[in-house]
């Protein structure tokens, strides 16, 4: 167990913190991926430990189903659940829109489907993912292996004509290899420095043969509770338009910080 825990850790852990409040007994819940999601999933392990909160999860990623599972919490399939009530997860940029990129850990693809099945969505983030514009993180694109240099030619040529700074692409790898997806799908980054037209960009990519989903999400997001390293959280509500800062207390010594693993 840690000592002391850092503040982008102390971030991502009271941003869970405080999103996990919105959970309800009854609820099916989608749970995301990253290490911000995985805050969440520990703090939602501690509801379901301490309060007997009862609800049922539906995992976008193996890795947080394996979490999930390690901690004690129902999981279920999205076949299974159908329709979520709420689903919380992690960002790698989000925008005064609450428009995002995702898909840092590889999981998008499910990660939207899951999201987009839901009534409302929470995205936790440290302050940090806060952009003014999008772009300066790499846009994750699943892309199916099958032809996947013609697949990346295209986008590229796609990209000339659409409001983007940069069109360098990488397919992501694991050690040598491509690194497959959840799906079974390999991952290209497109390095745009800044995106002009998400919704433009969003809708021209996913026209492309070999592209499974981009890793733009718009419209998706409701709510963003970003942690900061102090201890504060933010709540910004989009439909309700409204901002609200709290304060999240904790011990470090919490059973919580027992259960660090990754
Ligand atoms: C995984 C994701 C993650 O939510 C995103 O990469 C943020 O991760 P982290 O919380 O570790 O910064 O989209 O596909």
């Amino acid at each position: 167990m840690p000592a002391e825990l850092s503040p982008i850790d102390t971030a991502k852990f009271v941003a869970a913190k405080r999103a996990v409040q919105f959970i309800e007994s009854g609820m099916k819940v989608g749970l995301g991926t990253g290490s911000t999601a995985a805050w969440m999933v520990r703090c939602l392990a501690e509801r379901i430990r301490d309060e007997g909160l009862k609800v049922v999860g539906v995992p976008t990623s193996t890795r947080t189903a394996e979490l999930a599972r390690q901690l004690g919490i129902p999981i279920t399939s999205l076949d299974d659940a159908k329709w979520l009530d709420l689903t919380i997860d992690g960002a790698d940029e989000f925008d005064v829109n609450l428009a995002l990129i995702k898909g840092g850990g590889a999981a998008l693809l499910q990660e939207k489907i899951v999201a987009t099945a839901s009534d409302q969505m929470i995205v936790i983030a440290d302050a940090a993912k806060e952009v003014s514009q999008l772009g300066n993180f790499p846009l994750p694109v699943e892309i199916i292996p099958f032809g996947w240099q013609t697949t990346k030619a295209l986008i590229e040529e796609t990209l000339v004509s659409l409001d983007v700074l940069n069109r360098d692409t990488s397919i992501r790898m694991n050690s040598d290899k491509p690194l497959i997806t959840d799906e079974a799908n390999y991952i290209l980054d497109l390095h745009l420095k800044r995106i002009g037209n998400p919704r433009q960009l969003a809708l021209v990519l996913n026209q492309i043969p070999g592209v499974v989903e981009n890793g733009l999400f718009i419209d998706i997001c409701d709510i963003v509770v970003i942690g900061h390293g102090d201890g504060r959280v933010t709540v910004r509500d989009i439909n309700a338009g409204s901002q609200a800062e709290d304060q999240v207390y904790f011990k470090p010594t919490d059973n919580i910080f027992a259960d660090l693993g990754d």
